[in-house]
């Protein structure tokens, strides 16, 4: 590998409209006190009626790339659980929504961990010389797939999306994407699922069922889950990488729950203060959330340029994966 893919510029968007956990309490058996002590979240962003993925990706993406000064990209990846439709794929719409007509764009389906399934996809794109500059869209309009009477789901969840440039570079410039792990497992597909409107339930001839229309996830058993392979992935990565669990600067782990991500930082030996935390005002946002979370510590000042960055995931699939970065120095606003 001769060249690096860089981050060239980074950029979030959260939909204006806030749903507090009190909110949710008026018409839900849940409450605050619950929500924060069992999840850390404070509050999550949803769409108005009308307003897709594709809007909040278009809008992430053209932050991304006004942060990084740049005037196009030649491939757009969006990963996404909530495509504006099951066909075609949102990321055609995205790049032409930003003015990138012509370039290819296809989106990524990993749920929780589809930004670094895309940014694995990315990093591959510009270090082969197939791409110069790739867009990663991390977004979702998650809201619109939650039962609205799931407390168990509704109180998590969250609508938004985020950014990130990468452009060719060198390997020890700041910015660079050093290593990216990725693992799979169908055998837990029922964990986190959206059983109909696909070709399994058409197939079956059956009368659509709207509650199969709705997302749902064995909250317990993919805690566990989401601890043990957030944590195994982030030793496979560091090992590639050749960095020690002490080197890391930030853990941007992906919002599921503070007390997984403490967990995490806690199986890897890691003080659990370098773990970047934005769960509290976002809630999950499954794909984006993680190129949310960076553009938040961006803005927080929490990320300094040469700051070395472990980034991990777990989602539905199951899936998962981790990827080691340096931070670049990018100028925040
Ligand atoms: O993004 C992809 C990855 N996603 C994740 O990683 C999410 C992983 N799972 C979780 O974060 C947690 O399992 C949850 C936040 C979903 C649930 O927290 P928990 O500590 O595992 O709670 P639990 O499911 O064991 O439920 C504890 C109690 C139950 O009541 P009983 O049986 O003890 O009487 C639930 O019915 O809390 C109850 N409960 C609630 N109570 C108030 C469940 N949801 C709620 C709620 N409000 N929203």
């Amino acid at each position: 590998m001769n060249r690096a893919a860089v981050i060239a510029g980074v950029g979030g968007f959260v939909p204006p409209r806030v749903v507090t956990n009190d909110e949710l309490a008026q018409r839900l058996d849940t409450s605050d006190t619950w929500i924060r002590s069992r999840t850390g979240i404070a509050q999550r962003h949803v769409v108005e009626p009308g307003t897709t993925t594709s809007d909040l990706a278009a809008e992430a993406g053209r932050r991304a790339l006004k942060n990084a000064g740049a005037d196009g990209a030649d491939l757009v990846i969006v990963a996404t659980t909530t495509p504006d439709r099951p066909c075609p794929a949102t990321a055609p719409t995205v790049a032409t929504r930003i003015g990138l007509t012509d370039v290819p764009a296809y989106d990524v389906a990993a749920v929780c961990s589809g930004f670094v399934y895309a940014l694995q996809a990315g990093t591959a794109a510009v270090t082969s010389g197939f791409a110069e500059r790739v867009l990663v869209i991390g977004a979702e309009s998650f809201s619109t797939i939650l039962d609205p009477s799931d407390r168990t789901t509704s109180v998590i969840f969250g609508d938004g999306a985020g950014a990130v440039l990468l452009r060719a570079g060198e390997h020890d410039e700041p910015g660079a994407v050093r290593d990216v792990h990725l693992g799979s497992d169908g055998a837990m597909a029922d964990l986190i699922t959206v059983r109909g409107g696909g070709a399994e339930e058409r197939s079956r001839g059956e009368v659509p069922r709207q509650e199969d229309r709705y997302f749902r996830m064995e909250g317990k058993s993919v805690f566990f889950a989401a601890v043990r392979r957030m944590a195994e992935s982030s030793r496979t990565v560091l090992a590639r990488t050749g960095w020690e669990v002490a080197d890391v600067d930030r853990l941007v782990g992906h919002q599921a729950n503070t007390r997984i991500l403490h967990a995490v930082a806690e199986q890897l030996g890691l003080p659990p203060e370098r773990a970047v935390l934005n769960i509290d005002r976002v809630g999950n946002t499954s794909a984006a959330s993680i190129p949310l979370a960076l553009a938040d510590a961006m803005a927080d000042g929490l990320l300094r340029a040469g700051d070395r960055v472990l980034l991990t995931a777990f989602g539905g699939g199951a899936t998962w994966g981790s990827a080691t970065l340096t931070w670049p120095d990018l100028p925040v606003g």
